[in-house]
């Protein structure tokens, strides 16, 4: 693959995007190498954003990241997807081969895996994993998941439908079954993540009582100043492992920091860094 080394312009498009952490991110991995990176946010309204990311590298962009709601557009409009892109249907990395070739990576899911296992020490290996929600936040994960093996993942959702079809789209890959909340085995999982967007709300889903035990690690995709909803839910049903999704934000930050640069940045600072602000 082409690597763009050095300077250059790089861009998160998103709608909103305004609250994005990811220049702050990118600034912290850039000082690491003395790299000199242009990162800036670009609220592209969905009607503009083909046109709005073709301009960016007709220009000069170096690359991009994509964010809500422009995911599964970014998988279009690029020329080449990695395998795991193509499962997703959902690009939030674009690499820059020429200013007409466009290579389209899917992040987000290794991110989640290496924060899971390297940063906090779960070994998804063999596990029994709970993912809550089917929309896009599971699609985009749930390939890098299984390659991890473990003994079974549960996509529950709200309208059970969604989750059926996700688990008929990856079954390929490992043991994946998929129901509605209610139906979630009453007893403690050994991971249990959280990807609906009902934190966005400050809402969580309606769980069977006993799905969270001591030893349950509970993820929330979800992040903010503070715990999440679904962390506060999480510890009043006795886990003592409730994280939020600060690492995975940094984590695939700096896979497509070395998509881009050719080099991986050390994560640990820019996350203290993160916590501290
Ligand atoms: P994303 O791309 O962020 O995953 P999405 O495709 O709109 O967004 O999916 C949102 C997910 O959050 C879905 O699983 C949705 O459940 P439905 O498929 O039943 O709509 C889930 N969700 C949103 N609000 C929720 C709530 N208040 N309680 C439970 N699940 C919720």
């Amino acid at each position: 693959m082409t690597v763009n080394s050095g300077p250059g312009r790089y861009a998160l498009f998103g709608h909103p995007v305004s609250h994005s952490w990811s220049p702050f991110i990118h600034g912290l991995f850039a000082k690491q190498f003395d790299h000199v990176v242009d990162y800036k946010l670009r609220d592209v309204e969905p009607g503009n954003f083909r046109h709005a990311v073709i301009n960016f590298f007709v220009e000069g962009g170096g690359g991009a990241n994509v964010t809500l709601p422009h995911k599964p557009a970014a998988a279009e409009i690029v020329n080449d997807l990695s395998a795991r892109a193509e499962r997703a249907r959902a690009v939030n990395t674009i690499v820059r081969r020429s200013a007409t070739e466009l290579y389209g990576e899917n992040t987000d899911g290794v991110g989640l895996v290496t924060d899971l296992t390297r940063n906090l020490g779960v070994s998804l290996t063999g596990s029994r994993l709970l993912i809550l929600g089917a929309g896009g936040a599971t699609r985009g994960v749930l390939a890098p998941l299984l390659e991890q093996e473990p003994r079974e993942i549960r996509i529950a959702n709200r309208t059970p439908e969604r989750a059926m079809r996700l688990r008929d789209e990856f079954s390929d890959l490992g043991e994946v079954s998929a129901s509605g909340f209610s139906e979630i085995d009453d007893r403690p999982w050994d991971i249990v993540i959280n990807a609906t967007a009902a934190s966005l709300a400050g809402e969580v889903p309606e769980l069977p009582p006993r799905v969270v035990g001591h030893d349950t690690v509970c993820y929330d995709m979800a992040y903010g100043r503070g715990d999440t909803a679904f962390m506060r839910w999480a510890t009043e049903r006795g886990s003592t492992r409730a994280c939020k999704g600060w690492g995975m934000l940094v984590e695939q930050a700096a896979e497509a920091y070395l998509l881009w640069h050719g080099v991986r940045p050390a994560t640990k600072s820019a996350m203290t860094a993160l916590e501290r602000l």
